[in-house]
């Protein structure tokens, strides 16, 4: 579906708003410029009319004109168009003037005087027809006087003024339009900051947001989102809580009951109290590791409580611990790193990876008969912008074509040993957190080495 921005519709409908104010004010100039410059030069034919009008006299029962010193211009202001005129006496004799111009269509004898657009030698012209009556000794003597002209100056000041105005109109509009702009931007600013704080933020991060300097409309939003994010801290405390309760409430049974195994005679004697207490360990060692999986989810894991940490350190405090166990199994264990190489992260959880992944090479680098096979080595390198930790073995590997779902719950390619098919998952969900890339590949001639790259702390 489109997503509707509120940027993109304000500025629609300015447009929109601004196209129509343009349109209109354009159409209305244009009629107006064209009713005041016809109007303009139909004053001037009517002044040529009553110029020609008041050279007029009856002489010897006849209408005489008497023409200017100058002769009558034929020619208009600018000098680019032409001037006609014709005058007429009672009997439709030309007394002076040009022949034949077009009448209007309504030829009544009137004292008014008509205006009309006609064409004349195939020029559009602007006619004035003008009837004038005279008096001589009681009689009535009619003149018709006609002035025309070609529309050539009445065009040149229509689009001379059109231009200038339309000019600065656009300009105005351009105006307008780029302080519209501004402002929408303006306006929608608290939004855009809301969205990129929001996006900026860890996906994890549910403190609430700052409610300074928000304008009232988007503050609403933005208590509705604090409300939400307090809500969804209680529930994910709510989760956490749940899952200690619950491993408190099972550890405590599982082991008293493994301590009356152990105390218990008649096991003893028939010879199944390893059998129970080895279902009593991988119960325990299966809660453990549900918890953990459960602790460790990343949609509801709080990464705020990340800190530095220094994975050489973590590695060698996990390695004294567990290097006498190794020993004991048999297997032989080297450790590399002595740089430190600090990352953001957890140190509990993180520790919890080291350990899944050393009890897998524990439990799965041996031989069918459940010996142990080699060297198991951790090591920590740091490369470019990375924190690698490395942990092999030289057991028998994992077949190529499971190693992409290794990872997944409950997964498991080994039956005879009791895990609980977790350990790999909790170490994705671990190594999601960080953000480190989790890798897992056969060793030549033959091991697991598992990598997880984490980004070095600036
Ligand atoms: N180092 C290893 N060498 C060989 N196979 C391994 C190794 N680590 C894990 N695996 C295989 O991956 C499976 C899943 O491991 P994991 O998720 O830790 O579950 P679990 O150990 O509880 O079975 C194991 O059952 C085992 O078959
Ligand atoms: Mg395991």
């Amino acid at each position: 579906m489109k997503t509707l921005s509120i940027r993109s519709r304000l500025i629609d409908l300015l447009s929109i708003s601004l196209i129509i104010v343009a349109l209109v004010s354009f159409s209305s100039i244009f009629i107006f410029l064209n009713y005041k410059v016809n109007k303009h030069f139909d004053n001037a034919l009517m002044a040529e009319a009553r110029n020609i009008i008041n050279r007029l006299y009856v002489q010897n029962g006849q209408i005489q004109f008497k023409v200017p010193e100058l002769g009558i211009n034929l020619q208009t202001a600018s000098g680019k168009g032409s001037v006609f005129y014709s005058i007429e006496d009672d009997y439709k004799m030309v007394l002076s003037g040009f022949e034949s111009i077009p009448r209007p269509l309504l030829n009544k004898r009137i004292n008014d005087a008509i205006y009309y657009d006609t064409i004349y030698a195939t020029e559009p012209i602007r006619a004035l027809l003008m009837v004038h009556k005279m008096y001589r000794n009681g009689v009535g003597y009619y003149a018709t006087i006609i002035v025309a002209e070609t529309l050539e100056d009445r065009h040149d000041m229509i689009q001379e003024i059109f231009l200038a105005i339309s000019g600065v109109t656009c300009i105005l509009i351009f105006i307008v339009m780029l302080v519209s702009l501004i402002a929408v931007n303006k306006g929608i600013e608290p939004l855009v900051n809301l969205q990129y704080f929001i996006k900026k933020r860890d996906i994890n991060d549910l403190t609430p947001i700052s409610e300074k300097n928000v304008p009232r409309e988007v503050l609403s939003l933005v208590e509705s989102i604090n409300q939400l994010f307090i809500k969804l801290k209680k529930s994910f405390a709510h989760i956490e809580h749940f899952n200690a309760d619950v491993s408190h409430q099972l550890r405590t049974p599982l082991a008293e009951l493994k301590v009356l195994i152990e105390m218990d005679e008649a096991l003893k004697k028939s010879g199944e109290k390893a059998k129970y207490i080895k279902i009593i360990n991988t119960m325990s060692h299966t809660t453990q590791q549900l918890l953990m999986y459960a602790k460790t989810n990343p949609d509801a894991f709080d990464r705020v409580r990340f800190s530095p940490v220094n994975v050489t350190d973590l590695c060698q405090k996990v390695a004294t611990d567990k290097v006498l166990f190794i020993y004991q199994e048999g297997f032989e264990f080297e450790f590399e790193g002595i740089e430190p190489a600090w990352i953001n992260g957890g140190p509990i959880i993180l520790e919890s990876l080291i350990c899944n992944l050393l009890d897998n090479a524990l439990l799965y680098a041996r031989t069918a008969q459940g010996e142990a096979l080699g060297t198991i080595t951790l090591k920590v390198i740091k490369e470019n912008k990375s924190v690698i930790l490395s942990i092999s073995d030289e057991g028998p590997g994992i077949e190529e074509c499971y190693l992409d779902k290794i990872c997944e719950r409950f997964f498991r390619l080994d039956t005879k040993t009791n895990g609980s098919g977790l350990g790999l998952g909790i170490v994705k969900q671990i190594a999601l957190l960080h953000n480190a890339t989790l890798s897992f590949s056969n060793r030549i001639p033959q091991g697991l080495e598992v990598r997880v790259s984490f980004p070095l702390l600036a």
